[in-house]
């Protein structure tokens, strides 16, 4: 037996053969490596072969197999089908890219993998770091919380049940929403996100429970109507506690008046939440800084880093301006998870006092060892690149005669649709739905679908750190080549 088996006859996940795996771990590593050295090379995306389905409908395995044999299985039948989430020219609905230092960042967490819900660690030291760098990022005070968390959706609901709790005006979390003396109503405009009307249902308010306020020509909150149906709402017994406003919104990346709603926010008492997702994220140009001005007066703010900072799946962050506020929303402490003064146990951070999870993955590692990596001013530089590729997407549109641009592009979405010599509304939308299709079916590139003030548009967000204009040149050569032979 060498040195590096074990002798237990007793079972354990461990491996037999120590060097086995460590020359597959190594194999696998390079393979990624390699893969990600060579996205440029494969289609943006493929349809799934017919077969796949069936692949994957196999009964539970109970025999054990060679891990060899089954990385070769993902190798065969995962990897080669992905969305195309990492590819340089995949421009679809808000995705993330990823990076290498995030894969091996993601790989030391799982090795060394913490629970980050507490206790005395010191992966908790580097979430804490984290969080404080997040607040220096977009203007937080220092006593400031926050969160990391899956991402915009889950933000988005941590923030929104602080400020539930703490505008309804008695004790939620004793009494429940159903003891609510007056029905609580929350305010964001029509372009708001769904993870938002999603976490105002969870919160428990309805539907309803979110009135939704109607925009300007740029597709930002009309400030009018909101004042206008809090006034009415109050009128009607309702008691209005909170305002959403989007930091880039998810059709077409406009930001609402941010300073004006800090201001009305504080004049009418109600709470101020910013969903910004990947807006956000401009604050880190000094160049786009100006466009999510106001930000920083939030209550709380809700964001992505697997979005606009390249960030592996999954990493979102909510912070909170104040920290009681939001340990009073979350904390809960029976016998077993009593705090000691020395040991293990002996520390008052614990982060399961500040969200849903408690057990909690070491997703702050990743996000810690990149920004030390690269330096926080390269993100913002790379946030200033995607919006100046968006700006160059946008002139190619404008000048060719057979596209027309269906919104104003403020950051980095550019929504557009081709026309050529068709008027009729009907047709235009179908042939461009039919030309999206071609497009992701060709593997060439891809954009999502939207519709803005109803027109069908192809939609291009550039959250990309590998994309190029040349990338975008390519796009808009397709759409012309689709769009003329379906015309045609
Ligand atoms: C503006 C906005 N808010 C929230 C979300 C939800 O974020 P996540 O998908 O990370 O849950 C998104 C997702 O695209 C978004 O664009």
């Amino acid at each position: 037996m060498s040195a590096h088996q074990t002798s237990t006859t007793e079972e354990t996940l461990d491996p037999h053969d120590w060097e086995e795996i460590r020359a597959l771990g190594r194999q696998m590593l390079d393979d990624m490596i390699e893969y990600l050295r060579t996205v440029r090379e494969r289609p943006v995306w493929q349809p799934l072969p017919q077969d796949l389905h069936r692949h994957f409908e196999r009964p539970l395995p109970r025999t054990p197999r060679p891990l060899g044999d089954v990385y070769a299985e993902f190798k065969e039948k995962v990897l080669p089908y992905p969305t195309g989430n990492i590819h340089p020219r995949f421009w679809g609905w808000v995705m993330g890219n990823g990076t290498i230092t995030g894969m091996l960042a993601e790989m030391l967490a799982a090795g060394f993998n913490p629970n980050q819900g507490g206790l005395v660690q010191s992966g908790n030291l580097v979430e804490s770091q984290v969080i404080s760098w997040c607040k220096e990022m977009f203007g937080f005070p220092p006593s400031a919380s926050g969160l990391l968390v899956s991402g915009g959706s889950m933000a988005n609901l941590v923030a929104l049940t602080v400020a539930r709790n703490n505008r309804a005006g008695y004790n939620v979390r004793e009494e429940g929403v159903g003891s609510a003396p007056r029905p609580l109503r929350i305010y964001a405009s029509t372009e708001v996100h769904s993870s938002v009307h999603k976490a105002v249902e969870i919160l428990g308010l309805g539907c309803k429970g979110l009135r939704l306020v109607g925009v300007n020509q740029d597709l930002t909150m009309n400030l009018d109507l909101l004042k206008s149906a809090i006034r009415e709402d109050r009128e009607k017994g309702l008691l209005p506690i909170c305002v959403v406003g989007c930091a880039g919104t998810v059709n077409t990346g406009a930001t609402d008046a941010l300073d004006a709603l800090a201001d009305l926010c504080k004049e009418e008492g109600l709470w101020f939440h910013v969903d910004g997702a990947f807006g956000a994220l401009a604050a880190l140009s000094p160049e786009l800084r100006h466009l999510v001005k106001g930000m920083e007066r939030a209550d709380s703010l809700a964001f992505d880093m697997h979005k606009w900072m390249y960030m592996p799946y999954e990493v979102g962050c909510t912070l909170l301006r104040d920290a009681d506020v939001h340990r009073q929303a979350f904390s809960l402490t029976p016998h077993y998870l009593e705090r000691t003064t020395r040991g293990i146990a002996g520390t008052e951070l614990w982060f399961s006092d500040y969200g849903v999870q408690l057990s909690r993955g070491f997703r702050a590692l990743k996000v810690w060892m990149s920004i030390q990596e690269n330096g926080i001013d390269k993100f913002g530089r790379l946030i200033r690149q995607n919006v100046e590729q968006a700006r160059y997407l946008e002139r190619l549109v404008t000048s060719a005669r057979e596209l027309e641009l269906v919104a104003a592009v403020p950051l980095n979405i550019v929504c557009f649709r081709y026309v050529g010599s068709l008027t009729d509304a009907g047709a235009i939308d179908t042939l461009n739905k039919e030309l999206l299709l071609r497009l992701h079916e060709s593997g060439i590139a891809a954009p999502s679908n939207t519709v803005i003030q109803g027109k069908y548009a192809l939609r291009v967000c550039i959250t990309n750190h590998r994309s190029t204009k040349e990338d975008l040149a390519l796009l808009v050569q397709e759409v012309l080549r689709i769009g003329k032979t379906l015309t045609t």
